[in-house]
């Protein structure tokens, strides 16, 4: 499968960085080498994916005589916080790390926010490199330098912008991924067909079987395809002053969820799949998207088995949650919708009304 292997680039300048995605890739040292300043590398991961891969990755650094530290972290969204983060400081000056020493994170999402803001604040800043096991890490969280931990009060809220050297996607990881995580990453796959690729989600309404299915090349095919966009938009807005809240699509309505029902109640890609259905409803309301293209949005994630409800939490207890989004302005609600598949705004004109009518009738 090393045919397979492909090469993107995040283009920032100074900051720019490749993407690998294919095949065995773990067992690829070639890949790493060149990003490492130092013969030293830790590697941050949690208590189910070290025992899958941590020894691949190992072995494959040792050999290459790169000596190597884990630094294994409980796993969940619920340990996205302070708490876990310290674990990794405390492993970090513990083992006398220099600020040259490269922190690999090893994991999906929740790893990769957690080590890129380790490695982000770690003496103001070590290298770092994103190994994304999960799909949703691979098409979406590993690329763009977004790193984060959780707040009680609201998703993702303590963080840097912070990129890695290189990311590593090897989609022979995602053999061991769970159905339901799996089906999660398709939502954030969903999303750029949705936001700016119509060609894309066309290609997903004949093929997204074949993706659940894990076929290898659907697979390596929709984690490039995504990653291309992203890396596009990254490139053209790193610190999200425009087109980059785009990616946001579901995300102030699902972000809702997660913090409403508590951290790892509802998977990430779960509460974006019912998130973006919200936001189809309002764009529908407002007169921007028609009932068959919400029918089309619907009927695909249907087909993933990704929830087309959120939480029945109450309009008020959303907008309540809804004001910690990172894009209130002004006090004013920003939220992404669509004029169409392939086509999303941010925009600021519907009023608390709409969005709370919006909420209840997919909210039930
Ligand atoms: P996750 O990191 O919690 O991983 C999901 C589960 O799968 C975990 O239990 C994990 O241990 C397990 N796992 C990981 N790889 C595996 C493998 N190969 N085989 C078996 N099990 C495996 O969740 P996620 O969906 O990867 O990421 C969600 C997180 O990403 C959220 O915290 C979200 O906020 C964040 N996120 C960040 C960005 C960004 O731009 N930084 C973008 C989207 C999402
Ligand atoms: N996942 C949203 C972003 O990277 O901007």
């Amino acid at each position: 499968m090393q045919n397979l292997t492909q090469t993107l680039t995040v283009s920032l300048a100074e900051r720019s960085y490749p993407i690998h995605i294919g095949s065995a890739l773990l067992a690829r040292a070639d890949l790493l080498l060149p990003h490492l300043k130092q013969k030293k590398a830790v590697i941050v991961s949690n208590t189910t994916v070290a025992p899958l891969y941590l020894d691949r990755l190992r072995s494959t650094l040792e050999k290459a005589g790169i000596s190597t530290l884990p630094i294994i972290l409980p796993d969940g969204e619920q340990y996205k916080n302070w708490e876990t983060l310290n674990l990794v400081f405390d492993a970090l000056l513990g083992t006398h790390c220099e600020r040259s020493t490269t922190l690999i994170a090893l994991g999906g999402g929740v790893i990769g926010d957690m080590g890129g803001f380790a490695a982000a604040c770690y003496q103001r800043g070590m290298p770092f490199i994103q190994v994304p096991t999960t799909l949703l890490s691979q098409v979406d969280s590993s690329v763009g330098g977004k790193t984060a931990i959780n707040h009680p009060l609201g998703k993702n809220m303590i963080g840097a912008f912070y990129q890695p050297q290189v990311v590593l996607a090897d989609i022979d990881t995602l053999d061991t991924l769970p159905d339901r995580e799996l089906r999660a990453g398709v939502a954030e796959v969903i999303k750029y067909g949705l936001i700016r690729d119509p060609a894309f989600f066309a290609w997903l309404e004949a093929n997204v079987e074949k993706l659940l299915a894990r076929d290898k090349e659907v697979l390596a095919y929709a984690v490039h395809r995504s990653c291309a966009n992203k890396a596009d938009v990254v490139a053209a807005d790193e610190r999200e002053t425009g087109e980059r809240a785009l990616l946001n699509l579901g995300h102030t309505f699902g972000h809702a969820i997660e913090t409403g029902l508590g951290y790892g109640e509802w998977l990430h890609g779960e509460a974006i799949a019912a998130g973006t259905l919200i936001a189809a409803e309002l764009s529908w309301r407002l007169g921007w998207l028609d009932v068959d293209a919400v029918e089309r949005i619907e009927n695909l994630f249907v087909r993933c088995d990704l929830p087309v409800h959120g939480a029945p939490m109450g309009a008020a207890r959303y907008m309540e949650l809804m004001r910690h989004d990172k894009k209130v302005q002004d006090g004013k609600l920003r939220l992404v919708l669509l004029k169409g598949i392939g086509s999303a705004v941010v925009s600021d004109v519907a009023g608390e009304a709409m969005i709370a009518a919006s909420i209840e009738a997919r909210c039930t």
